[in-house]
Formats: structure tokens, C-alpha cells, sequence
């Protein structure tokens, strides 16, 4: 296992260039098992999560080839309708692959993903969407085993909570399903429209993109796929996060702005410069010094597009840690995504949490120190670099394994930004 040392303290500078988004690459990869043929994405980012996506559809008999953030995917001999606990467990987004095996075998098992580091995160919205479009569905020895009765119909299916996920596993379901499936409080995330694009490119009948309904009219057949992942909007936010706490001022290319509405207006209200261009976004933390150092506490509440992100939760709790008083952080989508915390108070950091919140006592600019730390999950993981390279001395962060799932070459970005950062072995 590999660890990561931060030697903190010094302002991040210069251009950095965004990956393609993980949440979009792996919802556009399962798209491809809709149809056969020759797929080809690009801006598809290179990252554990990605690789273990192709190791599932390889299982299921697909073949792919990867090469410069272009993947070509030929889906034409699907054989195979399971995804393993092995894979599962690993990444719960294996999960993609049930609405498109349903729509284009009729069957598929999937293990149940269980618990991870931030909730509970059932799927009985996607095992509920799936009933009533004529699955049937068996839960047995930890397995969704799922069979369509006779053909998959149309039908009204209405989320209680929008999940990103479980639009886009019905989303497919529905284009190769006979009549029409309209969703209501569908998940209105990025990620979702990107898929939506590749879907209607394939032939699908899609109507209602970035909005809470959807309708979608099933047809007989899909064709290849053509199509770019969208820009990474949490790894772009975690950035900006990164050159904020660290008194930066960095310009990142080849992003989408539009796609962090609510990141951007706190940056803002923390006291940064921000200014944004169609695919570009320059911050600049120099007001902050002139202000007598002080990063304005901000409060915030994560909530389904387009409000705040809980991808970028954790992030913005490091920065309000070096704030000049006390802010609040509400994680209303995920009950357990406060694993950081314990992490950063061992750097130093004032925080307490009450329920699904979060009180943070910043100290200032100049408040953490560096430690060894533990990273629990992907976006946990990600506080703990920024609060490393914005504290004083060391900080030494192991199980880097989880950041490995969600930064493409994060070291060399950090790098080529000034930062002092490299890997070591455990
Ligand atoms: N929920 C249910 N039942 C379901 C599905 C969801 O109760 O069947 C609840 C969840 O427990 C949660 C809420 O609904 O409270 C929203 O969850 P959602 O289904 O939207 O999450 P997801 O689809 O499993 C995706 C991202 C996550 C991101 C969330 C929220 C992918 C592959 N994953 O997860 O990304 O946090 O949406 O935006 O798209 C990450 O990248 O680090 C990550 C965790």
C-alpha cells in the first residue's frame, strides 16, 4: 500500500487541467452494453474506478481498448449477465450494469453492494423502478437476481429522494423497453445529462434533460455510441478548494463552471476572487491577505443538484477549518460522511458534530498542523490533502488507494502547482 506526504504550507500557483468525470465515465461505459457494436468515449479519465469498470464488463465477455483517455468499447458479445461481490464491493457503481443487462438479455444478478464509509446507500429505489417495469426480482445470498417476465414495459416511476444512480439504471432500462417510462424527481446531476447525450447519439428517445421528469419512449434497437465525458466538476472543486486554503491563485482549463454553481458563490462569499469563462475558472486568494488573512466562515448544506455537492463537502470543511470563526456544515444526503472529522482534528482542527452537522471553530489561516492521517473514502481523502497543504509541516496520508479512485495523477497536478507532495510505500 502506498501512502502520501505533504510537506504543507505553500501557496498553489499556475494552470491545471481537468479530467474527464469518474460519475459520468462509468454510467457512459454500462450505456455501452446497451448496444452492439464498436462504442468510443473520450475524455474517459484514467483512475482505479475506471479500470475496475472494464474489469466487470470484460467478465461479462466485452472487450475494450484504452489509449489516451479514448476508450473503444465493442460490446457485441455479451455473454455473461453477473456482476461478482468481489467487483461490487469494490465500487458500488458496479450496480450500472443491471438496468442495461435487464434491457438487452432480460436478466442479470448482481451482488448487492452492502454498506460503505459514508451510509447505509440501499438501491431500492433501482430494485423498486425495476418491479414495475415486469422484473422480477429475487434477493438471495446477497444478490439481486433479476428476470424480466415476459418484455420490460413502460411505466410511472417516482423517486422519493433523486438518486444519481438509480435515474441513470432506470434511464436505461427504459430506452430499449416497450411504451413509455416517465420518471419523476429524477436526479438532475451533470453526470445524468452527459448520459442522457450519449443515449439520444445511440437512437433513444429522451425528453425532459436537466429537468426532474423524464420521459422516456422505448424503441426497438440502439446503435453505437459516439460520445465525451463531461469535465470533472468535483475534481475542478477540489482544486479551487485546494488554491483557496492555500492562499493561491490558480486558472483551471478545460472545465465546466456552469456545473459548480453553488461551489463558485462560496468561494466567492469566503472572500476569494473567482472569476469564471465558459471553460474556465481563475481564483485568487491574494484579497484574503490583503483583509488581514481572513477566510470569511461560510456555512453550507449539501442537497441534490443544483445546490451544494456532498462530493465536495468534506473539501470545504478543511478550508472553513482556517477560517476566522465559526461556520456550519449540513450533510443532508448521506448520514455517515463525516469520517474525516477525527482526521482533521488530528491536524488541529476545531470541529464538532451534532446529528447531520457539522460545527467548525476555524483558527485562522495559519491553524492546522501536519500529522499522520488515515483516508476512509475518496472525497474524505481529499480534505485531508488540502488540509495538508495548507498546514504547517508534515502530513503523511495512508491508504491512498481511496484518492487513486477519484484524482487522475493527482501528484503531478499538485506538483506542477507547487505543491510538495509524493508517494512513498507503507
Ligand atoms: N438512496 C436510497 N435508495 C436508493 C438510492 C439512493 O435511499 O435506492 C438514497 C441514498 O442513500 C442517499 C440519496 O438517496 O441518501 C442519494 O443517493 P444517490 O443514489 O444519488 O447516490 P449514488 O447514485 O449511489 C452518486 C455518486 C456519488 C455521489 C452521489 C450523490 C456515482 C457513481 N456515485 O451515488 O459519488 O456522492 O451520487 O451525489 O455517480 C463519489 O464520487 O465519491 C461518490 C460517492
Amino acid at each position: 500500500m502506498e501512502k502520501l506526504i505533504i510537506d504543507g504550507g505553500i501557496p498553489l500557483r499556475g494552470e491545471l487541467r481537468i479530467s474527464g468525470a469518474k460519475n459520468a465515465a462509468l454510467p457512459l461505459i454500462a450505456a455501452t452494453l446497451l448496444a452492439p457494436g464498436e462504442h468510443v468515449l473520450k475524455n474517459v479519465p484514467d483512475l482505479r474506478d475506471t479500470r475496475t469498470f472494464l474489469k466487470l464488463m470484460e467478465n461479462l465477455g466485452i472487450s475494450w481498448q484504452y489509449d489516451g483517455h479514448i476508450l473503444k468499447v465493442d460490446a457485441t458479445h455479451l455473454n455473461f449477465s453477473e456482476a461478482s461481490y468481489e467487483l461490487v464491493k469494490t465500487m458500488r457503481a458496479s450496480v450500472l450494469v443491471l438496468g442495461p443487462l435487464l434491457a438487452r438479455l432480460g436478466k442479470a444478478k448482481v451482488s448487492l453492494p452492502g454498506g460503505c464509509a459514508i451510509g447505509e446507500r440501499p438501491i431500492d429505489f433501482h430494485i423498486k423502478g425495476f418491479e414495475q417495469m415486469g422484473v422480477n426480482i429475487k434477493l438471495e445470498q446477497g444478490y439481486v437476481d433479476a428476470e424480466v417476465y415476459e418484455s420490460m414495459q413502460g411505466t410511472h416511476i417516482y423517486f422519493d429522494i433523486p438518486s444519481v444512480t438509480g435515474t441513470e439504471n432506470i434511464i436505461m432500462a427504459a430506452t430499449l423497453a416497450q411504451g413509455t417510462t416517465t420518471i419523476k424527481n429524477a436526479a438532475k446531476e451533470p453526470e445524468v445529462g452527459n448520459l442522457i447525450d450519449m443515449l439520444q447519439g445511440m437512437g433513444a428517445k429522451i425528453e425532459g434533460k436537466n429537468s426532474d421528469t423524464l420521459i422516456v419512449h422505448g424503441v426497438e434497437k440502439l446503435q453505437p455510441a459516439n460520445c465525451t465525458i463531461i469535465p470533472e466538476r468535483i475534481e475542478t472543486g477540489t482544486y479551487l478548494i485546494a488554491a483557496g486554503a492555500t492562499g493561491g491563485e490558480v486558472t483551471i482549463t478545460d472545465c465546466q463552471p456552469a456545473h459548480l454553481p453553488a461551489l463558485l458563490e462560496k468561494l466567492r462569499f469566503a472572500g476569494f476572487v473567482v472569476e469564471q469563462n465558459a471553460d474556465s475558472i481563475y481564483l485568487n486568494a491574494g484579497k484574503i491577505s490583503e483583509n488581514g488573512g481572513a477566510i470569511r466562515s461560510t456555512d453550507i448544506k449539501t442537497m441534490p443538484y443544483p445546490g451544494y455537492p456532498t462530493d465536495l463537502q468534506a473539501q470545504f470543511m478543511a478550508l472553513m477549518t482556517l477560517a476566522d470563526g465559526v461556520s456550519v456544515v449540513n450533510e443532508t444526503i448521506f448520514e455517515n460522511r463525516f469520517m474525516h472529522v477525527a482526521e482533521l482534528r488530528r491536524m488541529g482542527a476545531r470541529i464538532q458534530i451534532d446529528g447531520h452537522s457539522a460545527v467548525v471553530k476555524g483558527k485562522g489561516i495559519s491553524g492546522l498542523i501536519g500529522a499522520p492521517v488515515m483516508s476512509t473514502d475518496l472525497r474524505a481523502s481529499s480534505s485531508l490533502v488540502i488540509a495538508g497543504l495548507a498546514a504547517s509541516g508534515r502530513t503523511t496520508i495512508s491508504r491512498i488507494y481511496h484518492l487513486e479512485r477519484g484524482y487522475e495523477k493527482l501528484v503531478d497536478k499538485l506538483s506542477n502547482l507547487g505543491a510538495r507532495v509524493w508517494k512513498e510505500q507503507e
